[in-house]
């Protein structure tokens, strides 16, 4: 059976002093997961968060990096800077970087490829249609056009470490969540398209999340689904008592104890 996880996503909240006494607060309330618990931190809160997460079976990553290694790219930050600061798994071409940033599937391509290249950096590619494309009936073409380009030259000894997040974009800090049954079937499509492009075995093991306006109220329906093999948290993250609720609606133990 597939591991679960729940990833939180601070996005440009929490300095460092704030990052130590959520942590603080989160790290008990946690401490009987059965899932995966992961939490993507600003840069600047990466090595305190690491730190205070040490020991624990928490897994602290960032939210973007650039693609190449290291060069005259100002204000930017490399694969090795995030490991070297404790990251062990990075988000990359989360919705409101494409929205915001200009961010191309080609670009996010590039930073699949360069996390994949990295020791210990695990990459969560982020897809997702629009309220206008999702609208329209387009969700099913946006995915595969997202990811052909993201997972381009991915070869089948990586793909597995590829994490995927299904974020359709109208539910992200919306409190409009997709409905468990919308969601299954993203998350279905997207293993097809894994199947088909790699091999069945591989799509088995891929992790596919759901991610866009989670809360504790209606985290459960979604953690039932088959092909949902966890949550990517934005807002709810933010709050230890929120995030951990989530975190704990996992009650089977399915994939790593973590204690
Ligand atoms: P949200 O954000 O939970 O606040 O909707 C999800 C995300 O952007 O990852």
């Amino acid at each position: 059976m597939r591991e679960r996880v729940v990833v939180g996503n601070w996005k440009m909240y929490k300095t460092q002093t704030e990052a130590e006494s959520y942590l603080t607060d989160l790290l008990p309330r946690v401490k009987e997961a059965k899932v995966g618990v992961y939490l993507a931190v600003p840069f600047t809160a990466l090595e305190v968060a690491a730190s205070t997460a040490a020991g624990s079976a928490l897994i602290i990553g960032a939210q973007n990096m650039n693609d190449a290694t290291e060069g005259a790219f100002t204000g930017e930050i490399s694969a090795r800077m995030l490991t070297e600061a404790g990251a062990r798994f990075v988000i990359l071409g989360h919705s409101e970087r494409r929205r915001f940033f200009g961010e191309t599937d080609a670009f996010i391509n590039r930073k699949v490829r360069r996390a994949l290249e990295t020791d210990d950096l695990r990459p969560i590619l982020c897809v997702g249609e629009t309220l206008e494309e999702h609208r329209a009936g387009k969700t099913k073409e946006v995915l595969e056009r997202q990811l052909t380009a993201g997972l381009a030259d991915v070869s089948p000894d990586q793909i597995d470490r590829v994490m995927i997040a299904y974020e359709p974009v109208w539910a992200i800090g919306t409190g409009e969540t997709a409905t468990p049954e919308v969601a299954e079937e993203a998350h279905q499509f997207i293993r097809q398209f894994i199947s088909s492009h790699w091999d069945d075995a591989r799509a088995q093991s891929v992790l596919i999340i759901y991610g866009g306006s989670v809360q504790p109220n209606n985290c459960s329906a979604l953690t039932e689904q088959p092909d949902i093999d966890g949550l990517l948290v934005g807002g709810a993250s933010l709050v230890p008592e929120l995030f951990s609720q989530i975190v704990n609606a996992y009650k089977l133990p399915v994939g790593k104890e973590i204690g």
